[in-house]
C-alpha cells in the first residue's frame, strides 16, 4: 500500500512517499480503507521526534498519521459492531498507534463511528481528534454545566473551532480568543463574545469565567486562576511544568475545599462512544465541520508545514489516492 512514513526523526526529508506492507489486524480489529486523514499538530511532533509521549511510538518505520476516515474492507473473528462496506471514522488510540496517513489502517473497533450522513471522507477525517479532545475537555475534565461563562482560548482552530461549538450547544456562553482575521468566523461558531488577541489580552481585565478552556496552550494556570471564580475550572490541551504540578494540587486540595478552582489537564482518549455522541450533534447540524484545505497525500511536506504555523482555521485534511 502506499504510505507516508519515517525511517529517523527530522525535518521534511525525512518524509518517504513509498510502499509498505499491508497492516494484519487482530480479533477485534477492522481493516480501513483510507480515503482522508487529518493532519495535526502532533503529526509534525512526531516526524520531528518533539512528540511529548515520544517513549510510546511504534519501531521504525512508523507511517504517521491519527485521524481518518474510509470503508471496512475486512473485519476480524471477534468484531461485533462493523461490517465490510461500512463508512467508519476515528482516532487511531493515542498510545503507540499511528499509521492514517496510509491506503489502510488496522484499528481496535472501539475506537470506530459510523461516520455521520451528512460528511464527506474529506470533513469526517477532520473531526476525531480535536473534536475529541474538545469533547472530553469541556464534558470530562471541565465538567461543564448548562448557563456557565466559558472562555475558549485558540478559538479558531481544530480543537478550539469544535470546543466553542460543544460549549454553545451544552448551552454555555461562550467567548473566543483568536486573531483579528478569524472574528467573523469564531462569532459563526457560537461565541457571544470575541476577544482579538492581538488587540486585548483577556488575562489583563476583571472579567471571570467558570471555565477557561486553553485550546493552544498560550497561557497557564499561573495567568488564569485569578479569572475564575470559586469553583471554576482552567483546563489546557498543552500543559506546562507548573500546570502539571497545579493540576495534582488543586484535585488534591478538593478534597478538603469542593469549591476550590481547578487546574485539569486534557489527554484525549480514542473513544468511538465519545465519537458517536459528537456524530450525533453533527447529523442533527448543531455543530458544523470546517475544513481549511484539503491536499493530496504526496502534499503531506507542505500540509505538516502550515500546521506548525499554528494559523489553520479548522482544520487540514490529506486526500489519500
Ligand atoms: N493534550 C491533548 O490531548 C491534545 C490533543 C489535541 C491537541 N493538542 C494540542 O493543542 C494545541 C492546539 O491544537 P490544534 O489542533 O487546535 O491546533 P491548530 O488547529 O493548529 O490551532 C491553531 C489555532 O490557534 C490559534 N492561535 C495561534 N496563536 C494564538 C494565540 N496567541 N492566542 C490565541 N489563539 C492563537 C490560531 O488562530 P489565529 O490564526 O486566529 O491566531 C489557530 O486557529 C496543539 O499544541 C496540540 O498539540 C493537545
Amino acid at each position: 500500500m502506499k504510505a507516508v512514513f519515517i525511517r529517523k526523526f527530522g525535518g521534511n526529508e525525512v518524509l518517504e512517499f513509498g510502499e509498505r506492507p499491508q497492516p494484519q489486524i487482530r480479533t477485534r480489529e477492522v481493516l480501513v480503507r483510507v480515503r482522508a486523514a487529518a493532519v495535526n499538530p502532533r503529526d509534525w511532533m512526531v516526524r520531528s521526534g518533539t512528540y511529548p509521549f515520544r517513549f510510546t511510538l511504534p519501531r521504525f518505520p512508523i507511517v504517521l498519521g491519527g485521524d481518518f476516515a474510509g470503508e471496512v474492507v475486512a473485519t476480524g473473528s471477534a468484531v461485533r459492531h462493523f461490517s465490510v462496506g461500512q463508512s467508519v471514522y476515528g482516532m487511531q488510540r493515542a498510545f503507540g498507534g499511528f499509521g492514517a496517513f496510509a491506503q489502510f489502517i488496522a484499528v481496535h473497533e472501539s475506537v470506530l463511528a459510523a461516520i455521520p450522513g451528512n460528511l464527506d471522507m474529506e470533513h469526517a477525517a477532520a473531526v476525531p481528534l480535536a473534536a475529541l479532545t474538545a469533547w472530553q475537555g469541556l464534558h470530562a475534565d471541565a465538567r461543564l454545566v448548562p448557563g456557565e461563562k466559558v472562555l475558549v482560548n485558540g478559538a479558531a482552530g481544530g480543537v478550539g473551532s469544535f470546543a466553542v461549538q460543544f460549549a454553545a450547544v451544552a448551552g454555555a456562553r461562550v467567548t473566543g480568543v483568536c486573531s483579528a482575521r478569524n472574528v467573523q468566523f469564531v462569532r459563526g461558531l457560537g461565541a457571544e463574545e470575541i476577544i482579538d488577541y492581538g488587540r486585548h489580552s483577556f488575562t489583563g481585565g476583571e472579567r471571570q469565567w467558570d471555565v477557561i478552556y486553553d485550546a493552544i496552550g498560550k497561557e497557564s494556570w499561573a495567568g488564569c486562576r485569578t479569572l475564575l471564580p470559586p469553583g471554576g475550572r482552567y483546563v489546557t490541551t498543552v500543559p506546562k511544568g507548573a500546570d502539571i504540578v497545579a493540576n495534582i494540587a488543586t484535585a488534591l486540595s478538593a478534597v478538603l475545599f469542593p469549591r476550590g478552582r481547578r487546574c485539569r489537564l486534557v489527554l484525549v482518549r480514542s473513544d468511538g462512544s465519545d465519537l458517536e455522541a459528537i456524530s450525533r450533534l453533527i447529523e442533527t447540524g448543531h455543530v458544523r465541520v470546517h475544513v481549511d484545505e484539503v491536499l493530496p497525500l504526496e502534499s503531506v511536506a507542505e500540509a505538516l508545514d502550515r500546521s506548525r504555523t499554528f494559523h489553520t482555521r479548522g482544520k487540514l485534511v490529506l486526500r489519500v489516492p
